[in-house]
């Protein structure tokens, strides 16, 4: 008998079909975001949900999920939406999606420095005002290549955006929980503390997961040790950045432009941010590219099937 699957957002065809063959699916065609009773009432009864970073489950939701829910396959690499804590003591698999999306957020992470230091969103507004004109002095943003750049978490995406600023012929700083073996590191410079990382930090690329020890990481006291006119992107979590905090330091050009394609309470953007010119944002698509987005239903299906055959999937977090 195939086990049947709560799939909690819409995904791309191959894998719905891919999800169709090998399981019973509850699909979510209209695509729409479930609210936590919605979750329950619909996972009643199935063996296993494919997530997103949308759902939400708590500790009440888990606690709460029906007996029958055995594992949960996240499609992220992230995972704050789901207690892990509450899913292990309830005896529920969780598994994420690492890797196959590293190389797509490392892009966009170079977008969000690029497009924050050369002005991209000021610029485009310019140009569809149609009065704009060529000029020596206007638009003058900070240079990539050249500077220092510091990667705030040196995991897999962190090591992509490495790869990409050595082609800017940037200086590669990191800070990581630990320091990477000479084989990955690759010549970049470990910091042992993130005040010895921010001061050198001409550019800093946020990709550190989200946890109680990162949590508002960027805040009015850290912000203080950047140099004057630093560019941060951050592509990881919003939760990272002490929103407050940000503001000031753009409207007082320590920081000279932030790039942001996560947030706080997302899909709400602390107002503020639309506000200024210097704020460069996308809509949290750091993976939203068809190849990534194929393989990260692969790999939540993968974690799936093998959960339901063998026991433990690949990518088991708890
Ligand atoms: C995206 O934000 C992810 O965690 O995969």
């Amino acid at each position: 008998m195939k086990k049947k699957i709560l799939v909690t957002r819409k995904l791309l065809q191959q894998n719905e079909s891919r999800l169709q063959q090998l399981f019973e699916v509850k699909f979510n065609k209209e695509d729409k975001i479930y609210s936590k009773e919605e979750l329950l009432e619909l996972s009643d009864g199935c063996d296993g949900i494919l997530s997103t970073i949308v759902d939400q489950f708590d500790v009440d939701t888990i606690n709460k999920l029906s007996s029958s829910i055995k594992i949960i396959a996240n499609y992220a690499v992230g995972f704050g939406n789901i207690n892990l804590d509450a899913a292990r003591k309830k005896n529920i698999a969780v598994t994420n999606t690492p890797e196959v999306l590293s190389e797509a957020t490392a892009d966009i992470s170079i977008l969000l420095l690029l497009g924050a230091s050369r002005r991209a969103y000021e610029g485009r507004n310019w140009v569809e005002q149609q009065d704009w004109k060529w000029q020596a002095t206007a638009f003058l943003g900070r240079q990539m290549s050249g500077s220092k750049l510091g990667i705030l978490g040196m995991g897999r995406i962190g090591r992509e955006v490495a790869k990409r600023a050595r082609g800017f012929n940037m200086e590669i700083h990191y800070y990581n929980r630990s320091r990477l073996k000479p084989d990955l590191e690759l010549g970049s410079i470990y910091h042992k503390d993130i005040k010895s990382l921010f001061s050198i930090s001409d550019f800093l690329s946020i990709n550190c997961p989200a946890n109680k020890d990162t949590v508002h990481l960027i805040n009015k006291d850290t912000l203080k040790y950047f140099p004057k006119h630093a560019v941060i992107a951050n592509a990881a979590r919003g939760d990272i950045i002490k929103d407050d905090d940000m503001i000031e330091a753009l409207k007082n050009k320590k920081i000279f432009a932030l790039g942001l394609d996560v947030y706080n309470g997302e899909p709400k953007i602390y107002p503020e941010y639309l506000k200024l010119k210097n704020v460069f944002i996308l809509p949290h698509l750091g993976s939203a590219t068809e190849k990534t987005r194929v393989a990260m239903g692969d790999r939540a299906i993968d974690n799936l099937k093998v959960f339901f055959e063998k026991g433990k999937p690949k990518d088991l977090l708890n």
